[in-house]
């Protein structure tokens, strides 16, 4: 029987990857309380209906689209990057719902997702140690011994940030911008600007087509205001749970907690141990909820993990998302989607191909290859419904900007680009343009699954 939940329970069991080492104790206290008494970020009633959205998802009648950097930051905090962002990911997602004939739901990894879990404790550079970088809520990237203290006040300026992000979204999202024509519009410049552009011409020209014949039906912008607004929702790693506490608030209409720090929180790979904090104060937030999946996971602990965080089997509340790696997939995955089909769990089954696909170059970056990228999640499209299961969506770290992070892609970035635009705060993120690569493959993919389906069905 699993003990009753209050917000602060987490903090009487193991917790990993949240500092603990803030020199004054009692200034983070006061910081915490200072939260409790901002406005939420969002509404209980927000998560709700993405709550619903994700139940389509887990039914496959809808698919999943999660992205954005790998860790956000003071410095690149800035209106053009949210736009760029926020375009690529409505072309992303156009791209997706014509090849999937079904709604994407639309998750950005933005405003909040600041905190990282790191391998390492430590950092040395040329025989200097100092305490790793955390992320910006935490400490700073200067390799200094100062920059590298936690701070509290962090706290503070990230919660700022997350809400001036948030505004932006909300208004690109319902103020027009998004208008399903201007969406289209950015999808078909990047079609025009892409080394593969020939490649993805016929998808780009069936979806011209569908927007001419809706408009042509008279179902336009003018006459059918949905086509102006999008929904679009937030999500971040709950990482640090003192901070997740305090935005988490009883909701009025139902009585329940939600964590009004974000639509949706996941859990990521490394804090997801049964008996451990991270999993006490998910279990009892009432929002939609991620968690990570990687290599060292085995079906029984899954399924006891399933049990603690969906307890009601409620469809939307629970999305698994797998980083196994291109070459860890095919190993890992298929035992854990066969144990949750046989339980008869509902949950939302996502591919983030990125976490697994890290290297280092000689040069000493740390880089994906896009190859390995698209590799995994043709294998997890592979696999899914080979276990009688539904690939439900794609995880992604991308930005909008023409970063040179990942290696390869149509613009085919080279291990001597790598230099030229780095500035990810952590790990290396797909640009603008392998973003929107990946979705016409992806598009590809999940067009040539269904085309197999359909043959499967008639022979
Ligand atoms: C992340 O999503 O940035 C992350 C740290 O992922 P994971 O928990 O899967 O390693
Ligand atoms: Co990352």
């Amino acid at each position: 029987m699993m003990q009753k939940w209050t917000p602060a329970g987490w903090r009487s069991k193991p917790a990993k990857h949240i500092p603990t080492d803030y020199p004054d104790a009692d200034a983070l206290t006061r910081v915490e309380q200072t939260l409790r008494s901002y406005p939420p970020l969002v509404f209980a009633g927000e998560a709700r209906n993405l709550k619903a959205q994700l139940g389509q998802v887990a039914e496959g009648k809808a698919f999943l689209l999660q992205g954005g950097d790998c860790a956000e930051s003071f410095k690149e905090f800035h209106p053009d990057n949210i736009r760029d962002t926020f375009r690529t990911l409505m072309a992303m997602s156009v791209v997706l719902t014509f090849a999937a004939s079904r709604p994407v739901v639309k998750v950005g990894r933005i405003a909040g997702q600041f905190g990282k879990p790191r391998s390492e404790p430590i950092e040395t550079i040329d025989g200097v140690t100092l305490p790793s970088y955390r992320g910006d809520n935490i400490n700073g990237m200067e390799f200094t011994p100062e920059a590298r203290i936690p701070d509290p006040e962090r706290l503070l300026k990230a919660y700022g940030q997350s809400a001036s992000t948030l505004n932006l979204i909300r208004a690109f999202a319902n103020g027009g911008y998004a208008d399903l024509h201007n969406v289209h519009r950015w999808m078909v410049g990047f079609v025009a600007d892409s080394p593969q552009g020939k490649r993805y011409q016929e998808i780009a020209d069936r979806i011209s087509e569908a927007v001419a014949f809706m408009g042509a039906c008279g179902i336009t912008p003018e006459s059918v205001p949905q086509m102006k607004h999008v929904d679009v929702y937030t999500s971040h790693e709950a990482l640090l749970l003192g901070y997740e506490e305090a935005m988490t608030r009883v909701d009025s209409t139902s009585g329940d907690y939600y964590d009004t720090s974000a639509h949706m929180l996941w859990i990521g790979d490394r804090t997801r141990q049964l008996d451990g904090a991270h999993v006490e104060f998910m279990r009892g937030i009432k929002n939609p909820i991620g968690m990570k999946c990687g290599p060292s996971l085995e079906p029984d602990d899954l399924l006891r993990l399933i049990d603690a965080l969906n307890p009601a089997n409620e469809p939307g509340r629970l999305t698994l998302i797998a980083r196994f790696g291109s070459d860890k997939v095919e190993a890992g995955l298929p035992k854990l989607v066969r144990a949750v089909v046989k339980e008869g769990r509902s949950v939302v089954w996502s591919c983030d191909p990125m976490h697994g696909n890290t290297l280092k170059t000689d040069g000493g970056y740390k880089t994906r290859p896009f190859d390995r990228i698209l590799s995994e999640v043709r294998s997890f499209t592979d696999v899914l419904p080979a276990e009688g299961a539904y690939p439900g969506g794609v995880h992604v770290e991308m930005t909008g900007q023409q970063v040179t992070e990942c290696l390869g892609g149509a613009a085919a970035v080279t291990e001597g680009d790598l230099s030229s635009r780095y500035h990810t705060h952590c790990d290396p993120r797909l640009n603008g343009t392998q973003a929107l690569d990946l979705a016409f493959l992806i598009a590809e993919q999940l067009r040539g699954a269904r085309t197999n389906g359909k043959q499967a069905k008639a022979g």
